[in-house]
């Protein structure tokens, strides 16, 4: 039976460009997808932009432009990460779009008619200072569960404690830093304490098989949390200014973000029905035929942080808004990505730029790889370490899978003319396919990608091995053992076709070449190739070069500073000789130097960095705290010589992720045309802590 899959994943924020995060769900997603096409499923992938809220609406105001020309800019540069992840995105569409501003008021007018909806005046932070009510998160605070410090007015990132803002303790507007005054204002309410409601997210969160354990067990906390704990209902409007969707007669109040948010899956499945092209990919269907169909599948895929919205409230917001709605069939759910061990920030400077990776040069399907074998189906998080994605890449892909390829190919191209012929029982190598695929087909199936490579990697040593076994090269000498050599090779050939049907959702673009390209289908690979016999091939082309580690190094360099400012004619004219010698850099204000925070510091210990060249490892005492950097310094100091040296460092630099960890500030050294680099140092009597200026 053909399935009919609708697959999302979240909604991505219109207000920057995507991040490595981003990249894994959809790399996780768009695996999944593949994998079910490859079965002969019917998939309809969608995505769209989560254009709403406060934060956009401000983030255009700073840049002196409209909320619209600012999601339509961050819209504009989502093709380049999509196309170079090979994501497979059937639609993209935003939330700022007449389907959703339609949908959401219409999913509202149903829990209105079911009496679920209500108003009510309720006191609420306004910054006195901005004029504006303060969305949730312009507003920090003390956690009022854990007492995590510096929290958001939502939910603590500590504890995932949901909670109002008035809930914060010593609250203040992260917007202008005042101290927010609370202030009445009608809001409306979804009845989510409703005794029905409260029974039917029971029933949904007790389906077996629709969702996680772990996500289970975290949602049914919170839905039989009881007294400061229990389940509230939810404020859905938000008064103006707001950049949302208006409430049907209800001037100047707007749906919270977060309602019209998932409602926008919805709202992008249509824009791709009423674009045309879920006819082109055989539903002949209307979008509202579609959507209420029995035997429509509805799966989301989202990160952790997000569980509450999904698990609740969609599923909620759905149920009572009645057909032709559905609530979700699944809604999966993944951990988060580190890099070398340490959460994403973009304020930090840490994590990985994908349009970096994909500028150097690196393969997109050498992350798809690496992601796929560490990603399982439990809410776990990942790490990306460096070293580990040059060895597992090298080692497994290129090193296991292509290598057999590459070398069993040339001997029938050399001495069969690329014809293909067993010997023995091939129904029996068939049928051993066969019975490869089907592991490997229940572990996709089960997102549990690790195992899913696991399996394909030990099945690759095998076909390696039983290759080597045989010694093909003794083989080819002897011409009265043609036959066996040819049997030899094409068994491996045979492997290697499997191996790329295995692993066609994770590598699609390697695995077309290998289809079209080597053993000359007219078409990519579907998961019933997986047992045939390959009968001829085609010369061997090149598929995969090796990971270079130099590629990391740069990924994790910083951006190549930008060209110095050109210094205008008459300024550079006028400027006295000595200063035009030292290299025309445009002059700064006092107030611009002090904003670098210059301090001296002590080298407590310095140290070498396998693998670096230039580097040195440098833990540094600053008085009030003890700092690591790395420095570029190796060609130029031992280490044991710089111990207990004084030195300046700018101690208020961003951190910056590195191959071999953060670095937290950068020591001043001088350098000049002629070789030879020279620490700066501070005269004696100079004591940790002490600013430079
Ligand atoms: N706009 C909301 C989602 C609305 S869905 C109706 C949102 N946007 S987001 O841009 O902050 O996050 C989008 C997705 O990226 C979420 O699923 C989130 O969990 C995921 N990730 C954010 N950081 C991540 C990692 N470090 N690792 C993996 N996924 C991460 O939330
Ligand atoms: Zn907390």
């Amino acid at each position: 039976m053909t399935r009919k899959i609708f697959v999302t994943t979240a909604l991505p924020y219109a207000n920057g460009p995507l991040h490595i995060g981003h990249i894994m769900e959809y790399i996780q997603a768009d695996i999944w997808v593949r994998f079910q096409r490859m079965q002969g499923h019917q998939l309809h992938f969608v995505c769209a932009d989560d254009a709403h809220g406060a934060p956009i609406m401000l983030k255009a105001e700073s840049e002196g432009v409209t909320p619209q020309q600012l999601v339509t800019r961050i819209a504009a540069g989502r093709r380049p990460y999509l196309e170079g992840f090979h994501l497979s995105f059937d639609h993209w569409h935003s939330t700022d779009s007449p389907e959703n501003t339609q949908l959401s008021q219409d999913v509202y007018a149903r829990l209105v008619a079911a009496g679920l909806v209500y108003r009510k005046s309720i006191e609420q932070f306004y910054d006195p200072v901005k004029g504006m009510f303060l969305a949730d998160r312009y507003i920090k605070g003390e956690c009022p569960n854990c007492h995590s410090p510096d929290q958001y007015g939502d939910a603590c990132e500590v504890c995932s404690t949901v909670y109002a803002p008035t809930d914060l303790i010593n609250p203040y507007s992260t917007l202008s830093g005042a101290q927010p005054v609370l202030k009445a204002s009608e809001h409306f309410f979804f009845r989510l304490s409703d005794p029905k409601c409260v029974a039917f997210l029971k029933e949904w969160l007790d389906t077996p098989g629709r969702l996680q354990p772990q996500v289970v067990n975290k949602a049914r906390e919170w839905l039989t949390g009881s007294g400061e704990q229990a389940l509230g209902d939810w404020d859905i409007s938000r008064d103006a200014p707001y950049f949302g969707i208006p409430i049907p007669d209800a001037p100047g109040k707007y749906f919270y973000v977060w309602l019209d948010a998932p409602i926008g899956y919805l709202a992008a499945l249509q824009s791709y029905f009423d674009s045309g092209k879920a006819r082109a990919n055989g539903e002949r269907r209307t979008f509202t035929e579609f959507l209420a169909a029995a035997d429509t599948e509805q799966i989301h895929f989202i990160g952790k942080d997000i569980i509450y919205f999904h698990n609740l409230f969609w599923p909620a917001m759905l149920k009572f808004a009645g057909p032709p709605y559905k609530v979700p069939d699944h809604v999966y759910v993944h951990g988060f990505l580190t890099v070398s061990g340490e959460k994403l920030s973009k304020s930090r400077g840490t994590g990985i730029s994908p349009l970096r990776y994909l500028e150097l040069g690196m393969n997109a399907e050498w992350l798809r790889y690496y992601l796929a074998a560490k990603l399982n189906a439990n809410v776990e998080d990942l790490d990306f370490n460096p070293d580990d994605f040059v060895a597992r890449v090298n080692s497994d892909l290129v090193g296991k899978y292509v290598n057999i390829a590459s070398r069993a190919a040339s001997f029938i191209t050399r001495h069969f003319n690329g014809q293909l012929a067993y010997q023995g029982d091939t129904e029996q190598l068939a049928a051993l396919a066969a019975a490869h695929a089907f592991q490997v087909q229940q572990a996709y199936e089960n997102r549990e990608f690790g195992k899913a490579m696991r399996d394909i990697m030990a099945l690759a040593d095998r076909i390696n091995h039983d290759f080597d076994a045989r010694q093909p090269w003794v083989l080819a000498k002897d011409p009265a053992r043609a036959a066996e050599l040819q049997d030899v090779c094409s068994r491996a050939l045979h492997g290697f076709k499997l191996l790329s049907v295995l692993l066609a959702p994770v590598l699609p673009h390697l695995a077309a070449h290998v289809a079209l390209e080597l053993f000359g289908l007219e078409r990519r690979f579907a998961w019933s190739d997986a047992a045939s016999l390959p009968e001829r091939i085609n010369p061997y082309q090149h598929l995969m070069t090796r990971v270079d580690a130099k590629m990391l190094d740069a990924l994790f360099e910083a951006e190549p500073p930008a060209a110095p400012p050109p210094v205008p004619r008459a300024a550079s004219a006028a400027a006295p000789a000595g200063v035009a010698a030292a290299g025309a850099v445009a002059q700064i204000s006092i107030d611009e130097f002090k904003r670098i925070d210059l301090r001296v510091a002590r080298i407590v210990e310095a140290e070498t960095v396998a693998g670096a060249d230039k580097l040195l490892k440098l833990t540094l005492d600053l008085g009030s705290d003890t700092r690591t950097v790395f420095a570029g310094i190796k060609s130029a100091y031992e280490p044991a010589a710089l111990k207990g040296r004084l030195t300046v460092v700018v101690a208020n630099l961003a951190p910056r992720k590195m191959k071999f960890g953060v670095s937290q500030g950068m020591v001043l050294a001088a350098s000049g045309e002629t070789p030879g680099l020279f620490l700066l140092t501070a005269d004696a009597g100079a004591t940790p802590g002490m600013k430079v200026s």
